[in-house]
């Protein structure tokens, strides 16, 4: 099983620069062109923050452009929800996320959460978006959900995908607080079951760790990346986007690799923030 990870695309409603700049449609498509000569990919994941202020335009040009590159492929693609989304929008366009789900979460929230099957290996998408917050939580009822999902293993093994990290890195002030809030409980709905890999975006860098004993991806984005070599309690963004190859199924898997854009302007500075911007974004948003 082959999947291409992408996240974090960040589109705008229109095809115009962000305030940052950086057009997030151009980095997109750099992405994609340089992913043209992939072969064998099974499937194609985005984990959120799909949009960046949440409007229709936005997905509605993502399902193209990823939608046309997916064709070409003869794979699904499967979109979950990241804090930057907004439900009703993402709904409207993408449905549950999943083009034709075999199962999916109907909940009062109107959470985005789906099953699909791939050569034998199911791909759960979860919502993990808390309307308003940076940070992430899965809800009792989705992990009520997932529980009953998981309950009869698949042919090959699971898949589960979903925006904010169950893992966080304690070198930029902002990550600990931002990740997903309840890996405890998601572990425990996890535990003993047949997932092989957690795939998650959100912190805009490559980041690998353990979910109990579950491998986690964080996949670097699209729009940006975060680098992380500058002071501590400091952040800055770099131009550049890069996606992963995840490899499941061979002995020494799962197997993470990272693609990155041919950017002219990659690595040049996208925003910076003061350790007092830092800690005043973390005040506001924790
Ligand atoms: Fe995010």
């Amino acid at each position: 099983m082959r999947i291409l990870h992408l996240s974090d695309t960040h589109l705008e409603h229109s095809d115009a620069p962000n305030r940052h700049g950086v057009n997030a449609t151009d980095s997109l498509r750099l992405m994609i062109a340089e992913l043209g000569h992939l072969r064998d990919v099974d499937a194609i994941v985005v984990t959120g923050d799909l949009a960046n202020d949440g409007a229709v335009e936005a997905y509605t040009a993502l399902r193209e452009l990823v939608g046309e590159f997916a064709r070409g492929l003869d794979a699904p693609v499967f979109y979950t929800t990241g804090n930057h989304d907004e439900r009703g929008a993402f709904g409207k366009v993408l449905g549950s996320g999943h083009p034709a789900p075999e199962a999916v979460l109907e909940s009062e929230a109107s959470e985005r959460a789906a099953v699909s099957t791939v050569r034998g290996w199911r791909f759960v998408t979860l919502d993990s978006l808390v309307p308003g917050k940076v940070y992430g939580h899965v809800s009792a009822g989705q992990l009520d959900w997932l529980r009953g999902a998981l309950s009869a293993a698949a042919e090959r093994g699971t898949v589960l995908a979903f925006h904010h990290p169950p893992i966080s890195l304690d070198i930029s002030a902002t990550q600990p607080f931002f990740g997903l809030r309840n890996p405890d409980e998601l572990a425990e709905a996890v535990r003993g079951s047949d997932v092989r890999v957690i795939l998650t975006g959100h912190y805009h860098l490559q980041l690998s760790g353990f979910l109990e004993a579950v491998p986690v991806w964080v996949t670097p984005g699209v729009v940006n990346r975060i680098d992380l070599t500058t002071p501590p309690g400091t952040e800055r963004a770099v131009r550049g986007a890069s996606a992963s190859l995840v490899e499941l199924g061979g002995a020494d898997g799962p197997m993470f690799h990272t693609f990155h854009a041919r950017d002219p302007r990659a690595h040049e500075t996208v925003y910076e923030l003061e350790e007092e911007q830092v800690r005043a974004f973390v005040e506001r948003e924790a």
